[in-house]
């Protein structure tokens, strides 16, 4: 038997040898060092057991996609704007068929007959039940049976496993094998005392109370409601308060006038955050009467649902203020929700990303179930949990989707990073602006937190860090999401004078939150930035060394452009408070993006998809913002300056400007 299929290997192997060499040699594909906390090995795998194996194929095609996306948005390019369908996307990069085909030849070489072997739905897996002998055979390696020392819970996997050296290019990774994110099914009160506590790398939903990257309101003496006159009606306390007409003023937009039905603005939100209906017809009644009753068009990703059960700043701060902003300045263009995650679990990116994409369900082995949630809920029953199936790819994405909600890069790994980037470069193929806030703690990460040490194990120094590396956002240095910074306006100053003296009216915000910026440990510096970000080293040299930020002028620096982010008047609870964060500069500057869409599309132009090429080609396209910084870890941060910075990045929307540029562009 074992004779017969060296026979047949060998004659497939002829049949196929120029198409690419194969090679009896094997070479360790995966291998962990250690076992992750709470595991230990318990016993071999019973050899009578069938082991359901994944073969994550290798996605064609991806190293040509930085210079795709910027074939159809680079402004001298040829193509620009003319943007991808959603299946033009899927089959370039879906695996190729060599990649298939080499790994069904090996595994028939290896006995496996070929009846056994299915290839995915979404033809990046195949997969195979083989026996114990056949795996390990196969594999070059040996399971075992792990067990979770608080849970019981056993896990079958191996410590390290090879494939054929000519494979390794064909295949990410095969399952099960050194990975241990089977998602421990712990009793439910475990998981919820699990979700109350905030900490880095472990808070799976990103709508969590209490995050990092939700919106602020200065603690202390502030009056809840400082508003005893109607200051709305001119622009002089805009340094204050600001209201739509300040950020109409500071950017020189119009109010919007006609509705494509093709535009719409997508806000993102992660339950539990909510907005409150009466808190939106509060904001209308002062800010924008004819749209009283007026409500986001709702798209409920994985049992997402307005909660009205928990309410205060911290459940509906971030979901007013977003829609309050978005709605009316894209008025009377519809803001389209996107609700993720049930009341149990709550979502991650990951799970928006499947509701838009269904080929992202399955791409590169799916989600992590660390990180992201598990639909249908295993951790609890309706009404709380959502006990439907995963939405993959039920909604269509909205050409600008902002969100204000983020991680660290430090709590994700390089591959899940990676993974989800891939994704943002797909919608920026299909012609999506995706725009993300930049975080609120300076050259700090979520709570101020910074890292003590160098590599991928080093700890986070205590909340409000005074020492150790900065802490860079994601998905903000993913070079493909546009990652919008915050500002303010500078004290005493009048808008209307500053336009008519030429003068610049913001400084970096320094006031309750702190512009997120810095350099990625992850991501390569993209080419759209290089010379940009090389200027700012040359002339505005930081103080700081390579032991607190990757200051090797190759990786990706952050933000990209900024918008104001300080004292928003907001209606939350039936209050009208004022809201500090790039939470608030997201939505505003994802607003603006859909005015300009708007433009366009009158004109039958497509939409702007991926803007960073264009803005960092047009710099003049922005207003330079030159003052303030973003301290974090115990130092100033860097300071804002001329020309890209990261602190505001190339500064803040010239509607005027950006609008004659995006209309002479095909
Ligand atoms: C809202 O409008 C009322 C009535 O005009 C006014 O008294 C109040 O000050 C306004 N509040 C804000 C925040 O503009
Ligand atoms: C939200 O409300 C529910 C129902 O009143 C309550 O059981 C739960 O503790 C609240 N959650 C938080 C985080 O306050
Ligand atoms: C930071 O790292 C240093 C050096 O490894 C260590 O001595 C110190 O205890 C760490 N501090 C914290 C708060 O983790
Ligand atoms: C601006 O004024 C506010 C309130 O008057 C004050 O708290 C803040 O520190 C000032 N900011 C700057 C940058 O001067
Ligand atoms: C900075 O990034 C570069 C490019 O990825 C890498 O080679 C280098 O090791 C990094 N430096 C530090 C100090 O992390």
């Amino acid at each position: 038997m074992l004779l017969l299929s060296r026979l047949l290997a060998a004659s497939t192997v002829i049949a196929s040898a120029y198409a690419s060499p194969v090679s009896n040699i094997y070479n360790v594909h995966e291998k962990r060092e250690s076992l992750p906390e709470g595991w230990s090995k318990r016993e071999l795998l019973d050899r009578r057991a069938l082991i359901p194996l994944r073969f994550a194929l290798a996605q064609n095609n991806l190293d040509k996609g930085a210079e795709w996306l910027d074939d159809v948005s680079h402004p001298s390019s040829e193509k620009f704007g003319k943007h991808w369908s959603a299946k033009e996307v899927a089959e370039a990069f879906a695996p190729s068929g060599e990649t298939i085909d080499a790994v069904r030849e090996w595994l028939h070489s290896a006995g496996i007959s070929s009846e056994r072997v299915k290839l995915s739905q979404g033809m990046n897996w195949l997969e195979v039940h083989a026996s114990v002998d056949e795996a390990e055979n196969l594999l070059k390696t040996e399971y075992n049976v792990y067990e979770h020392g608080e849970t019981g819970q056993p896990h079958v996997a191996c410590e390290e496993y090879s494939v054929p050296a000519h494979l390794q290019k064909h295949i990410d990774f095969v399952y099960p094998t050194v990975h241990f994110d089977a998602k421990l099914k712990a009793r439910s009160e475990d998981f919820e005392k699990k979700k109350r506590v905030i900490s880095p790398g472990t808070d799976k939903s990103v709508g969590l109370p209490g995050s990092g990257s939700l919106p602020k309101i200065p603690t202390g003496s502030l009056p809840k409601n400082p508003f005893g006159f109607n200051w709305f009606q001119n622009l002089k306390d805009c340094d204050k308060f600001i209201t739509p007409d300040c950020l109409r003023a500071l950017y020189l937009f119009p109010k919007g006038i006609s509705a494509n039905p093709r535009n719409s603005f997508g806000i993102v939100e992660y339950t539990p955050q909510a907005y409150v209906p009466s808190d939106l017809d509060m904001f209308f009644k002062n800010f924008s009467k004819s749209q009283i009753g007026e409500r986001p068009i709702l798209n409920s990703i994985d049992g997402g649902v307005v909660q009205q059960t928990n309410m205060s700043f911290d459940f509906n701060g971030e979901s007013d203020l977003d829609l309050e902003y978005a709605m009316t300045l894209v008025h009377p263009q519809k803001v389209t929700l996107y609700q993720v995650g049930d009341l149990v679990e709550g979502a991650s990116f990951n799970d928006f990303l499947d509701g838009i994409d269904a080929s992202y369900c399955t791409y590169d082995g799916g989600d992590d179930p660390n990180q992201d949630a598990t639909y249908p809920d295993p951790y609890g029953t309706a009404p709380l949990a959502y006990e439907g199936p995963k939405n993959c790819g039920g909604f269509s994405a909205t050409k600008v989707i902002s969100t204000s909600y983020g991680y660290n890069e430090h709590d994700l790994t390089p591959f899940y990073e990676n993974r989800q980037c891939h994704e943002y470069m797909k919608l920026g193929l299909m012609g999506v602006s995706v725009v993300y806030s930049s975080g609120d703690y300076g050259v700090a990460g979520n709570q101020g937190q910074c890292i003590n040490g160098t590599g991928a194990d080093a700890p986070y120094t205590p909340v409000k860090g005074t020492f150790g590396r900065f802490n860079p956002a994601f998905p903000s240095t993913c070079p493909y999401v546009t990652s919008v910074g915050a500002t303010q306006v500078i004290n005493g100053t009048f808008i209307p004078d500053a336009i008519i003296s030429r003068t610049e009216p913001e400084m970096a915000c320094e006031t309750v939150i702190y512009s997120g910026g810095g350099f990625s440990n992850v991501f390569p510096i993209p080419n759209y930035q290089k010379s940009a970000v090389k200027s700012w080293f040359k002339n505005y040299p930081p103080p700081y060394g390579a032991d607190r930020f990757n200051n090797s002028q190759m990786t990706r620096g952050y933000p990209d452009i900024s918008a104001n982010g300080a004292n928003y008047v907001v209606a939350v609870d039936g209050t009208f408070s004022l809201v500090f964060g790039t939470s608030a500069s997201a939505p505003t500057f994802g607003s603006i993006l859909t005015l300009i869409n708007e433009a366009r599309y009158d004109l039958g132009k497509s939409s702007i998809g991926f803007i960073n090429p264009v803005a960092y080609a047009h710099p003049y396209i922005w207003n330079d913002v030159t003052q303030g910084g973003n301290q974090g870890c115990g130092t100033a941060g860097f300071s804002s300056s001329p020309g890209w910075d990261p602190v505001t990045g190339l500064g803040t929307p010239n509607f005027p400007k950006l609008l004659a540029l995006y209309l002479s562009l095909p």
